[in-house]
């Protein structure tokens, strides 16, 4: 067999054979096929699509060139969420241990945030101590102490879409159904949970800017979970603006303890219940403790606590601010019709939250703290968000960023429901 071969059977729109697809992944896994034939073949499958059994051979070739976990050892049935990537998504960090005070064992291996999205082990890694790269021998035993455990994925676990994502994310080939399907379920699959609920993001914030493209999205996982034995769930959720208030790694981590405290967002708590009423049900805990109840009465903390202590993290430590503030204030009176997710990303990055490159650091205390939300009332000259970074000179290209960034009107405008849909 040869790359070529498959390249162009895949630029002419062919459907690839399951030995086909089991030897790119492999070759490419094995340095065989080079980066730029890898390259030319994931803008072919972006062009011309796969077909299911493509993608479901495409994602068993990403599974089988790592390793599996496996937690049948485990006494309690497992969960899992994927969040398709937003702005201000931080709900990984109430939803674990509150799952997990529910009755269900969380093993969650999380990302970095890329471009405009943050990513949960950065936000993470603002607590002080806080370690994201854990043996399998921690993971078990941070998850018999706490119930729940977020880390990284380590290096045996699906190589092939290490190497594919790094390529696709630099080569204009992330936005394809079948390659973030099966790059998001060979990880899930291969990470051993029972059961998983997928939190598809729809809108300027998200990779799929419509819901119909989230929807196809979602089904093509779920199929793929389903078929391998995962209880797979997907909702479709709004990011056509910002999730919560705080858009920052650190920004976001004290807004997640706001809502293990009781308090919080209404649009995270909402989605927090949410999502933990669907993990406790895909996962099938028997006489699972209602979310809202530990929420409540401190466990979701409790577990929150432990899950920290344990990776290293000290949850009692101030977390890290930054400097430097810029409070950009509305210009007219009016409602908040309009706050577009991509725009706050793309500045919350320019601050110093992400990183433009995957060696780069982030900055844990730069971000932007929102004074309002769609809906809400405006008045010239009173905040509507407070910009924070290390250094002044990041001000300019944030703001720059966020100029067309909302609309003030005499009405609210029509954006997404919160929840949008479920597929099962
Ligand atoms: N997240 C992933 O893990 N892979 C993708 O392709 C897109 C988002």
């Amino acid at each position: 067999m040869d790359a070529i071969d498959v390249i162009i059977t895949k630029r002419d729109g062919g459907e690839l054979s399951t030995e086909q697809i089991r030897w790119t992944i492999d070759a490419y896994t094995r340095g065989a096929i080079a980066e730029e034939q890898m390259s030319s073949l994931a803008m072919a499958i972006l062009l011309r699509g796969m077909t299911r059994r493509e993608i479901a051979d495409w994602t068993q070739a990403m599974i089988d060139s790592g390793e599996r976990m496996d937690w049948s050892m485990l006494e309690r049935p497992t969960a899992d969420k994927h969040s398709t990537g937003g702005v201000g998504d931080k709900i990984t960090l109430p939803l674990a241990p509150l799952v997990a005070a529910c009755g269900a064992y969380v093993p969650q291996l999380s990302g970095r945030g890329l471009g405009h999205t943050g990513g949960t082990l950065d936000k993470l890694e603002s607590i002080p101590g806080w370690r994201a790269d854990l043996t399998n021998a921690e993971m078990l035993a941070v998850i018999r102490e706490a119930g729940a455990v977020v880390c990284a994925a380590g290096g045996g676990l699906a190589p092939a879409d290490k190497k594919l994502y790094a390529l696709r994310d630099v080569t204009g080939t992330v936005e394809s159904i079948p390659l973030i399907a099966s790059s998001i379920m060979s990880k899930k699959i291969a990470e051993g949970t029972g059961s998983l609920v997928l939190d598809v993001k729809v809108g300027s914030g998200a990779f799929m800017k419509t819901t119909e493209t989230a929807r196809e999205l979602a089904r093509t996982m779920v199929e793929l979970g389903t078929d391998a034995g995962v209880r797979t769930v997907a909702l479709l959720t709004a990011m056509d603006r910002p999730l919560g208030l705080a858009v920052g790694n650190a920004l976001e981590v004290a807004e997640a303890v706001e809502v293990l405290s009781g308090g919080g967002p209404a649009d995270v708590v909402e989605l927090t219940l949410r999502l933990a009423r669907e993990m406790l049900e895909a996962a099938g805990v028997p006489g699972a403790k209602d979310p809202e109840r530990a929420l409540a009465d401190g466990s979701a903390m409790d577990a929150w606590r432990r899950m920290i202590i344990a990776q290293g993290g000290d949850p009692d430590a101030p977390l890290p601010a930054a400097p430097e503030t810029l409070e950009i204030t509305a210009g007219s009176s009016g409602v908040l019709a309009t706050l577009d997710a991509y725009a706050v990303g793309v500045a919350a990055w320019r601050l110093g939250a992400g990183r433009a490159r995957k060696e780069d650091p982030v900055s844990p205390g730069a971000g932007i703290t929102l004074h309002a939300k769609p809906g809400d009332k405006v008045e010239p000259g009173r905040p509507l968000m407070t910009l924070h970074a290390d250094d002044p000179s990041r001000f300019p290209r944030a703001q720059e960023a966020l100029r067309d960034a909302w609309t003030i009107a005499d009405a609210p405008a029509d954006l997404l429901p919160l929840v949008i849909d479920r597929v099962t």
